[in-house]
């Protein structure tokens, strides 16, 4: 269960960051590695986070950890990060026009039992001077090990409840069930058009 989880991520990560596999580094493979990389980290900080510190100590891993991880991988790959969702915890973490028709889009298809896209999809593709803006979207789905801090009331520990009535008075981020669409890593990649092409 582990290694297949692992696996297909860390293998796009190698194919981003190694030039001397002669694969080709589109937007959408860049977009691609980021998502499953910020997935992938975030697995893993929670999966310890609540192994040491319990479900209610670990509620800074989704408001301070994700946004650190974000930080480092706008960096790293020189694009932009954001996590949202159509209901939120954090109003900060609100979707633009753009995404929330998306997120709305990609609701009806889970409510309707249709497989989502694997990999990042492009949703926006514009131009503006000579950079070209296309923002990709990869869902992020509801599992087991988000329940007990987004999932149905009766689910969420007293404590926790608790700690997050503190922190997110207007915390709308609550009863997914597992297998929900629970809202998107949504990322910007931006490129220079190169002059001839603009030209001709
Ligand atoms: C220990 C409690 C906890 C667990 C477990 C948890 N979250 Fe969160 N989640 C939070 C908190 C707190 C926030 C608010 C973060 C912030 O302030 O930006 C949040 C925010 C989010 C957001 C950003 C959108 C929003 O509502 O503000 C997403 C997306 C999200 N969580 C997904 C998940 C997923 C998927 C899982 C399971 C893999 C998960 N979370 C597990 C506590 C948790």
């Amino acid at each position: 269960m582990k290694k297949s989880l692992i696996l297909p991520v860390t293998g796009l990560f190698i194919a981003v960051s190694t030039p001397l596999l002669a694969v080709e580094v589109t937007p959408q493979t860049k977009a691609t590695a980021v998502a499953g990389r910020l997935n992938l980290e975030m697995r893993k900080k929670l999966t310890l986070a609540i192994q040491q510190n319990g479900l209610a100590g670990s509620l800074n891993v989704c408001a301070k950890e994700a946004p650190a991880v974000i930080a480092d991988l706008e960096k790293q790959f020189g694009v932009t990060i954001k996590r949202t969702a159509l209901r939120l915890r954090n109003p900060a973490n609100a979707p633009d026009a753009a995404e929330k028709q998306l997120l709305e889009k990609l609701d009806g298809m889970v409510k309707r039992g249709e497989p989502l896209p694997q990999d990042a999809a492009l949703f926006s593709d514009s131009v503006s001077g000579k950079i070209r803006t296309l923002r990709f979207a990869k869902p992020v789905m509801m599992q087991a090990n988000c329940v007990g801090c987004h999932g149905p009331t009766e689910k969420i520990p007293a404590d926790v409840k608790q700690a997050l009535a503190a922190g997110y008075p207007k915390d709308k981020a609550v009863g997914f069930k597992e297998g929900e669409l629970r809202g998107i890593i949504s990322i910007t990649v931006k490129e220079d058009i190169p002059e001839d092409k603009e030209k001709k």
